[in-house]
């Protein structure tokens, strides 16, 4: 089953003479449960890829369909509703809140929606992304490497179905990196969870299911490295995570 279609999606920042077109007729869909990796060279446009399958900016021209709808069809409102409930967005520079601290700003999608904490699920993430101890620091007060985890704590809190992720394990040691990357996946695999993860590093494309590569703002590469596992019976948090083997 297809949860997102992309259809000659088209970006273009700017006008005239300094117009860049960062994304150029870009088109795929993504199974539900899908791990893809979306690879490129700086410039080419992947950031500008996710950040409209996000719901962040809204496109030149094309379309985003999550099963089935539009997302674009919404006012800003609904967008922003949207990006807090249906999609974890893990920046490239994190953007987290500066004045927050690190449990404040896992929490904040969720209490902006006027829903409750999940303290069990704070907690495993919190243990999780070693950030167990440094609670309320806040983010001038923890390594690029600890910013980048809080960042993505707040996109899992949700348990959202679909995780989009630039560059997540981009300031981490391959240690780290590899660990992370063992949440992302075990949340994808457990949850059932959508997810797309940019990346550079070979390591991590070959985890996923579909490798995508962008350059100059065009698709031009789309290869299955394996099939999208069955759907397990899974969506419980208390299943998740486990030592999962890679
Ligand atoms: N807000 C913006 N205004 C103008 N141009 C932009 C903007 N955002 C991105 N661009 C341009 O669009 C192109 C694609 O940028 P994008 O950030 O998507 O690349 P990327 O593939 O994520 O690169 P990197 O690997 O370095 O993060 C670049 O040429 C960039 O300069
Ligand atoms: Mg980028």
């Amino acid at each position: 089953m297809d949860i997102m279609t992309i259809e000659h999606l088209t970006k273009v920042y700017g006008e005239g003479d300094t117009a860049v077109r960062a994304l150029d007729d870009v088109s795929f869909s993504v199974q539900a449960g899908e791990f893809i990796a979306i690879i490129g060279s700086s410039g080419s446009g992947k950031s500008t890829l996710l950040h409209l399958m996000g719901g962040v900016d809204r496109p030149t021209s094309g379309t985003v369909r999550l099963q089935g709808q539009d997302i674009y069809e919404r006012t800003d409102e609904q967008l922003a509703v949207f990006r807090r409930r249906e999609v974890g967005l893990v920046y490239q520079f994190y953007n987290l809140i500066p004045v927050l601290d690190v449990v404040e700003n896992m929490t904040l999608p969720v209490l902006m929606d006027g829903r409750s904490v999940n303290d069990k699920r704070l907690n495993m993430l919190l243990r999780t992304l070693k950030l167990t101890g440094r609670e309320h620091y806040l983010p001038n007060q923890l390594s690029g490497g600890q910013q980048q985890r809080v960042a993505i704590g707040r996109a899992l809190m949700n348990a959202p179905a679909v995780v989009l992720a630039d560059e997540p394990t981009g300031n981490l040691d391959s240690k780290n990196s590899a660990e992370i990357m063992r949440l992302l996946r075990d949340s994808n695999r457990q949850l059932k969870q959508t997810l797309i993860v940019i990346t550079h590093d070979e390591d991590i494309a070959l985890m996923a299911d579909r490798v995508i590569a962008i350059e100059d703002g065009r698709l031009v590469r789309d290869e299955r490295i394996r099939q999208v596992p069955a759907a397990t019976h899974g969506g419980t948090a208390a299943a998740f995570p486990s030592k999962g083997a890679r």
